[in-house]
Order: C-alpha cells, then sequence, then structure tokens
C-alpha cells in the first residue's frame, strides 16, 4: 500500500499520499485538500509548499548540496562550460562532442538582431534601468519571431529548439547593446569564433577602435559565473517564468517575466546591492564591525548572506569566493572590497545572530567583485545573473510545457477583506 499521511480537522481524520522525490525528499499531497476537507493549505512565501515535480535542479539547503540533472556543482564548475552545463541542464543529459558543438555553433551563429530592433533601444529614457530595457526588449523578441511564440504549447514545443538558440544568444547581444547604448558607444559586431563569454566581452566592452582583448582571463572567471548562476531550483523567478509558462505562455515571455522577477534586491538585485554597501562600509572606515552590529539591530541588511533554502554555506559562493581572489590576482586589482567581505564573512559566521539564523553567504556575496574586476558596472551585474540563468529559466518552461498533466498555476488565498456591504451613492457618502 501507498504511504499515507493523516491530517486530523476537528473530529475527523483524513488520508493524503505522501509523495517521495529521488533523494528521499517528503511531501504530502494535499491536491485532494480542498475537495476532501473544505480547507486550503495557507504558506505564504512558500517556504513548505511544492509547487511542481521537477528532474532539472536538487539542492540540499541543509548539507549546502546544489546538483543539476545529478551532477554536482562543483564538479561542473571545475570541468564544464556555461554552454555544456546548459546544454546538461536543457536537455537532461551531457552532449555529445558533436551535439555540443551543434548547440554552440546554433547560439553563437544567432546573435544579430533584426536590423528593426535597432531603434527600440533608442526609445528608452537615458536613465533608464537595464533590467527593465532587458525584459521589454525580450518580451519584444516574440514580435521578431512570432513563428516560434505562438501560444500554442505544440507549435511552441516543435520550435523550442530554434527558440532557445535565439533567446540564449540575442539576450547576450541585447545585453551588451543596452550597455553601449547607455555609454553612447556604436554597436559591435559578434564574432562567432570566440567562445560565448569572450565574444560577449568584446560586444560589451570593445572601445572604437580599440577592440577588446581578454589577457587575464576575464571571459573564463565570466563562464564560471554564468555557470554557477544557470539554475537553482524553484527560487523566485524561476517559478515566475512557470507560472506565466502554466497559462500556455511562449517562451519569450514567459522568461521576460522571469527576468522582472530577478530584479529585485532580495532575488537577483542583491548582487548590485552587496557592491554598493560594500562600497558604504569603505566609504566610512568601517572595518565592518558597525555594519554588523546595524544589520543585527534590523536597521541593515548584510547583503548576500542568508537564503531560504540554503541553512548552510551555498556552494556557489564558495567557488565564487575563491574565484574572487583568482581574478584579483591575475588582472592585477588590489580591490580594499574583498578584504572587507572576507572580514564580514568572518565576523558573521563567528557572530551568535548569524549563526542561529544559520545564515551564510550566498551566491551574490562574492560574484560583484568579480564582475567588477572584469569591468562590468555595478548597474549590469543583475543583467549578467538573468544571462547566467536564462537555461534554467528555458529548462523549467520545457519541463512545464512537455508535461500534458500540467494545469495553469492558480493558488488561492484567506480573504480578510470586508464583509458583503451595500454601494452607497457619492453624494450620499459621509
Ligand atoms: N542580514 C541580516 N539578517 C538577516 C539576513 C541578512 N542578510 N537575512 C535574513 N536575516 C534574518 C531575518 O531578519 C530574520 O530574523 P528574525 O528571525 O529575527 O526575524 C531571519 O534572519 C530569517 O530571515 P527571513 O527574512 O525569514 O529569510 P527569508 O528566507 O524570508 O529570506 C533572503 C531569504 C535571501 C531574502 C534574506 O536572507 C535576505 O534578504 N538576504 C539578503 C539579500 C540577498 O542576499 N539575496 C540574495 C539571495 S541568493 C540569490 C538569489 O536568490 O537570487
Amino acid at each position: 500500500m501507498d504511504p499515507i499521511g493523516i491530517v486530523r480537522l476537528g473530529d475527523e481524520n483524513f488520508e493524503f499520499p505522501i509523495m517521495e522525490g529521488t533523494e528521499a525528499e517528503r511531501a504530502i499531497d494535499l491536491r485532494t485538500l480542498r475537495s476532501k476537507t473544505g480547507y486550503i493549505a495557507f504558506d505564504e512565501g512558500y517556504g513548505n509548499t511544492g509547487s511542481c515535480e521537477s528532474g532539472i535542479t536538487f539542492i540540499n539547503g541543509e548539507k549546502g548540496i546544489l546538483r543539476h540533472r545529478g551532477y554536482p556543482i562543483e564538479q561542473l564548475a571545475e570541468q564544464s562550460s556555461f554552454l555544456e552545463t546548459a546544454y546538461l541542464i536543457i536537455y537532461g543529459e551531457l552532449p555529445s562532442e558533436v551535439a555540443l558543438k551543434a548547440f554552440e555553433r546554433n547560439i553563437l551563429s544567432n546573435a544579430t538582431l533584426d536590423g528593426k530592433m535597432y531603434p527600440i533601444f533608442e526609445g528608452f529614457h537615458q536613465d533608464s534601468h537595464p533590467m527593465a530595457m532587458l525584459s521589454s526588449i525580450i518580451n519584444s523578441l516574440c514580435t521578431y519571431h512570432s513563428e516560434y511564440a505562438t501560444n500554442n504549447r505544440k507549435v511552441d514545443l516543435e520550435h523550442f529548439d530554434a527558440a532557445s538558440s535565439i533567446l540564449m544568444s540575442k539576450a547576450r547581444t541585447i545585453a551588451a547593446m543596452i550597455y553601449r547604448k547607455k555609454m553612447g558607444l556604436p554597436m559591435m559586431d559578434s564574432d562567432p569564433s570566440k567562445s560565448y563569454s569572450e565574444d560577449f566581452l568584446s560586444m560589451l566592452l570593445s572601445k572604437p577602435e580599440v577592440p577588446y582583448v581578454d589577457t587575464c582571463g576575464a571571459s573564463k572567471a565570466l563562464d564560471l559565473f554564468f555557470l554557477l548562476h544557470a539554475d537553482h531550483e524553484q527560487n523566485c523567478s524561476t517559478s515566475t517564468v512557470r507560472m506565466v509558462a502554466s497559462s500556455g505562455t511562449n517562451l519569450f515571455s514567459s522568461i521576460s517575466a522571469g527576468i522582472s522577477a530577478l530584479w529585485g534586491p532580495s532575488h537577483g538585485g542583491a548582487n548590485m546591492a552587496v557592491i554598493e554597501m560594500l562600497e558604504a562600509i569603505h566609504a566610512t572606515g568601517d572595518d565592518g564591525t558597525g555594519f554588523i552590529e546595524a544589520a543585527k539591530s534590523g536597521q541593515a541588511k548584510l547583503m548576500g548572506f542568508g537564503h531560504r533554502v540554503y541553512k548552510n554555506y551555498d556552494p556557489r559562493a564558495k567557488i565564487l569566493g575563491k574565484s574572487a581572489v583568482s581574478v584579483l590576482e591575475k588582472i592585477g586589482i588590489n580591490d580594499p572590497l574583498l578584504d572587507i567581505a572576507r572580514r564580514l564573512e568572518r565576523a558573521a559566521l563567528e557572530d551568535d545572530y548569524f549563526v542561529q539564523r544559520k545564515l551564510y553567504p550566498n551566491v551574490d556575496f562574492y560574484s560583484g567583485i568579480i564582475l567588477k574586476a572584469i569591468g562590468i558596472p555595478v548597474e549590469f551585474f543583475t543583467v549578467m545573473f538573468a544571462l547566467g540563468r536564462i537555461p534554467g529559466w528555458m529548462a523549467n518552461w520545457k519541463e512545464i510545457a512537455e508535461n500534458p498533466k500540467s494545469r495553469i498555476h492558480r493558488p488561492r488565498q484567506i480573504y480578510t477583506g470586508h464583509n458583503e456591504r451595500n454601494f452607497v451613492k457619492i453624494d450620499k457618502r459621509s
């Protein structure tokens, strides 16, 4: 007999099946809760709610484990590339050499934008935030590739390979163009003979007459940054992508919504906030102690610390912490922000407030130091996160679209407003 969970409500017991994942994660299957009992489950923030079954990414937050399709993040970071990991996340298996070459070719050769898109970049206000521009322009891809964005699941799935190559590739060109537009720099063509990250840095950072040349491993560091951001289970932006996809919305628009969700400072926007925090600490000459005290008293938040799922070291932060040291060494920068970050980390890990709440550095704590060293402006940090996360969002879109049993996501609520009352005409209102 299948295991069951018993929920007692008043004098009655109700039975619900127990679900178990491949890593022995257990859940009470409450899909029949309301029809059987009249109750709903209340879980604001979804900390205890499984919103889907997924075969993409596994996290054990207590042990600090992150695996994509079964492969530990440490092994992927050491031995794989961003595009190979993207393939793994999207298609479920490591590619053969031939498959990887074809995948890379499709992405690298799709960088050029439709000429009609250029005026869009001109239409934004000069001070527009790059994340606002990115999500809008990614959504506009539907209009230039409407044959891949029909909102007919069967048709959109048939074109998934083409649409996903376009999205991965053009998102990179769009990000570079947003930057160049803001800096008043002319457009740079892509060079498909370069790697994904090197070509991106060249499109982003080349100056007129002075092409960008990577002399100190910046593209390798960026590739690792992208790889480490490629997917992260049912986080806020991925859940948003799934929510939007659940109504049958096409790939481009679903991912545009994910970009908006990522923007906030509690999510991807934290990588900007970390550097702003470190710079503010540096400016005041505080060794970090004052800031830690402010965080403990609720006057500030230690950005880049804490996580809904990790109650241990975020494995990505460990890898990025090491990478930050080596990137700064190779580039020959002595960034005082790295010392401040290290001091903050040491102080926080020994402090009861952080220990009791199990607050550890997360992926955003060191990533900004790497991006800054590479020459990426702070305002673009969350855009970098978005470029890295696209494979994960696409894999989740595909998983929803391929599931014949997937239903539109439609949570319920506990209503706390007024009871029914009678409408009073405006001239009779006191
Ligand atoms: N600094 C100081 N105190 C904190 C922090 C922090 N960074 N994070 C959590 N706490 C405290 C919080 O005040 C609460 O204390 P108390 O129990 O006394 O009320 C306790 O720890 C539990 O925190 P929570 O807010 O219930 O945790 P959450 O799971 O709702 O939020 C979080 C997770 C990541 C939003 C939060 O830790 C945070 O805001 N961290 C800083 C922002 C950040 O680095 N975000 C990036 C997350 S990782 C990348 C990503 O997902 O994009």
